[in-house]
């Protein structure tokens, strides 16, 4: 590995630590009852004690230091009063700018006891991410990940977003090349030593159209069903990769 690659796994991986450890804290007060807007703050803090920034704050205008997306809000649900109800979906985005490098993760959590439907949609984008994640190594092409994950949760009859992409990520936050969650294997880029990007699997419940709410952020499932998401930050070694977001205090990805 170059100089360059080093400084750039180095950063992102001390980046990613806390954006993961943000999550590790979510996980520890989230139930029913509270708001979104205790998520962000949460996340906020945890990120700005540790020596980072939340990057989505004021980015392009975003509001908030994390997105909360419930039930059938897609991806970019911005915090508010809004109560977390037993029986929700929601998942939490955060990203912490460190020493000019960011990382971005995110992962869904379930408020009480949820519906078995949900639990399923879950289940499979997370694994979705994760069989993604384990072909990644240099030579292989950005359409093997999209394969990976469209034909893993269209066998179970979910759906996968197409408006919403992962995304070259280091110095800046979102950068080429664009990560497509569908497509053939062996088609689009070829991925090289030293790349570092994120995946970030949208699966929806029904159909796969998105809109955009009058805040000009929240996306939604056109058709009102149920979607969930995870999302790792990773780099791109010879033989393998390394998972820049994974916590520490968790062996799971
Ligand atoms: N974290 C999101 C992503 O995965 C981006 C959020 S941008 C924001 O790329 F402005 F909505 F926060
Ligand atoms: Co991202
Ligand atoms: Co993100």
């Amino acid at each position: 590995m170059n100089d360059y690659i080093k400084e750039s796994f180095e950063g992102s991986r001390k980046a990613g630590l806390i954006a993961a450890g943000a999550l590790d804290e979510v996980k520890k007060i989230i139930k029913p009852g509270i708001n979104t807007e205790f998520i962000d703050k949460l996340c906020f803090e945890y990120i700005n004690d540790h020596g980072a920034y939340s990057a989505p704050l004021f980015y392009r205008g975003f509001p908030k230091s994390c997105c909360t997306s419930t039930n059938h809000i897609v991806c970019h649900g911005i915090p508010s009063k809004k109560i977390l109800n037993e029986g929700d979906i929601v998942n939490v985005d955060v990203t912490a700018l460190k020493d000019g490098w960011h990382g971005d993760t995110s992962k869904m959590f379930e408020i009480g006891e949820v519906p078995i439907k949900a639990k399923n949609l879950i289940k499979a984008t997370h694994e979705s991410l994760i069989k993604a994640i384990e072909i990644l190594k240099d030579g292989i092409f950005l359409g093997d990940i999209g394969s990976v994950i469209q034909s893993h949760v269209e066998a179970k009859g979910f759906s996968v977003v197409q408006d919403f992409c992962g995304h070259g990520i280091g110095k800046k936050f979102h950068q080429e090349p664009s990560i497509l969650h569908f497509g053939k294997k062996g088609t689009g880029e070829k991925i090289k030593t030293g790349m570092i990007f994120t995946i970030e699997p949208m699966i929806n419940l029904g159909n796969y159209e998105t809109k955009i709410l009058n805040d000009g952020w929240t996306a939604v499932t056109k058709d009102k069903s149920l979607s969930a998401q995870f999302e790792h930050t990773v780099g791109i070694t010879k033989d393998s990769y390394e998972v820049f977001t994974k916590s520490n205090s968790n062996e799971n990805l």
